[in-house]
């Protein structure tokens, strides 16, 4: 039966929550397993639904996963990797985008690689032709099928000179993870540099890969023939932290995040500083509050790292919402990233999206037909409204605007936020936030 969050507004979020491995970057961990002779633990690992989905798909390939019922730790152990039919991969689609992160592991442990329709929130077209771009380069067979894409390392991999048009993390993941078995040397250019992206690096260094980061978002990687497991805790989800900062400032409220890490946080938080937000990094987290009196609007712009994390966006808008006078948001990574915007309207928010590129990032959405500037006027009262949770940090955004506002609102659909953000009613109600999850009335 499907669920209703019955959410009543007005109070301040106060308390603590504690935040584990990042959801960008365990399954990929997860995924790099599979390149090993040997099996790999994991820690840190979060109770959250991508981890599930992973560990299905490396179980119908023959790997086994095993957690730990006190630590949460996983074991990982490929000895046994072999290939799944497309029937049974295919019961995945649309469940994730990480199935594309399979290729270079399959097809150095089993020759192949199938890959359905892919998953994953939908603000924006969210193509893969930088991925298949990539692997053609390093000799794989791409066929395109119905129901998925086939590729295959008939010929063998190889090192290659890639150049990517844009610092993708997705792409940039696809190409470490297969040039580290390639034969020869890769050279990629335009690589993302998110800390996460460093994270896998350091999971890859210790399966035995040789991979170095120069200047200039340059990767060159030295292909090995073989790999053993690895032994990795993950990094801290920072863009957890960071809905859980806004949440703190939207709601006038006090939230110690346990486990946040100043150094991955940095560009957030100048922003939260400049829009009147106060925090105090202690011995395990970060403190943000709300320290009374008036918000500053701002201008910002989303970026690949350093700069702002298209990810801290949404969240950030519902603070924005309570700041007095006009702040502009032009968001350069997704060209449809504020559909989430609607719903806020709806609950009394002042926004107006453009498409116009508002700000001097280089962006690739500017003189096309994509919302994706929004001018947002506050302060706006807000008021409860029914809503369904469109993806996750825009239903994360959606929620804490509710708590934020006056009244009730019910919220549909929110199990799409258990996909990133661990056990997020529990920590929800050890808030003080007044919310009550409910069966449907048909
Ligand atoms: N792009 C292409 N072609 C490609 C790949 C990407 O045009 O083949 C474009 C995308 O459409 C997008 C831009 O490049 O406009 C950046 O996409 P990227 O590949 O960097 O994103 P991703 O790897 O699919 C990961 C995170 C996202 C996060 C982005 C940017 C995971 C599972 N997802 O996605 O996380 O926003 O990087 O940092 O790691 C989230 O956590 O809510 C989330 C969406």
């Amino acid at each position: 039966m499907n669920k209703v969050l019955t959410i009543n507004g007005g109070q301040p979020l106060k308390g603590t929550v504690a935040v584990r491995g990042a959801k960008n970057l365990v399954p990929k961990a997860m995924v790099a397993a599979l390149l090993g002779d040997s099996p790999s633990v994991l820690r840190n690992v979060p109770e959250i639904k991508d981890v599930d989905v992973v560990t299905g798909l490396l179980n119908i390939h023959g790997v086994t996963v095993d957690k730990d019922s006190v630590t949460g730790d996983l074991t990982l152990n490929p000895a046994a990797a072999k290939s799944a039919s497309s029937k049974e991969i295919d019961a995945y689609a649309g469940d994730s985008r990480i199935p594309i992160l399979f290729c270079g592991p399959l097809m150095h442990t089993i020759g192949e690689a199938f890959i359905p329709d892919l998953g994953g929130c939908r603000i924006g077209d969210r193509p893969i032709d930088y991925h298949l771009n990539v692997l053609r380069e390093f000799g794989a067979v791409v066929d395109k099928a119905p129901n998925g894409i086939t590729i295959s390392a008939r010929n063998g991999l190889h090192g290659a000179k890639l150049h990517l048009p844009f610092p993708s993390v997705g792409a940039t993941e696809q190409v470490l993870l297969t040039a580290v078995k390639a034969h020869g040397v890769t050279e990629l250019k335009n690589a993302a540099m998110e800390p996460e992206i460093m994270d896998l690096i350091s999971v890859l260094q210790k399966m035995g890969a040789i991979i170095n980061v120069r200047s200039e978002r340059t990767l060159v990687i030295e292909g090995v023939t073989q790999l053993r497991g690895y032994d990795h805790t993950a990094l801290p989800d920072r863009n957890e932290g960071a809905s859980w900062a806004s949440a703190a400032l939207a709601t006038g409220g006090d939230i110690l995040v346990q486990g946040a890490d100043q150094k991955d946080l940095s560009a957030f938080l100048n922003t939260y500083r400049k829009l009147g937000g106060e925090f105090d990094v202690v011995g395990d987290g970060i403190r943000f509050y709300h320290p009374g009196g008036e918000l500053n609007p701002l201008v910002v712009e989303t970026d690949v790292h350093p700069g702002f994390m298209t990810d801290w966006q949404q969240p950030l808008v519902v603070a924005l919402t309570q700041a007095q006078g006009v702040s502009i948001v032009h968001e350069t990574v997704y060209e449809n990233r504020f559909g989430f915007t609607d719903a806020l309207v709806r609950m009394g928010a002042t926004i107006q999206l453009h498409r116009e590129c508002l700000g001097s990032n280089p962006c690739r959405f500017g003189q096309r037909d994509f919302l994706h500037s929004a001018v947002i006027t506050g302060r706006a009262p807000l008021h409860g409204a029914d809503f369904v949770i469109p993806d996750l940090r825009g239903g994360f955004s959606h929620v804490i605007a509710a708590l934020a506002a006056e009244g009730t609102s019910n919220a549909s659909g929110i199990e799409l936020i258990n996909r990133g953000y661990e056990h997020f009613l529990d920590k929800l109600q050890g808030l003080g936030a007044d919310v009550e999850l409910r069966d449907a009335a048909l």
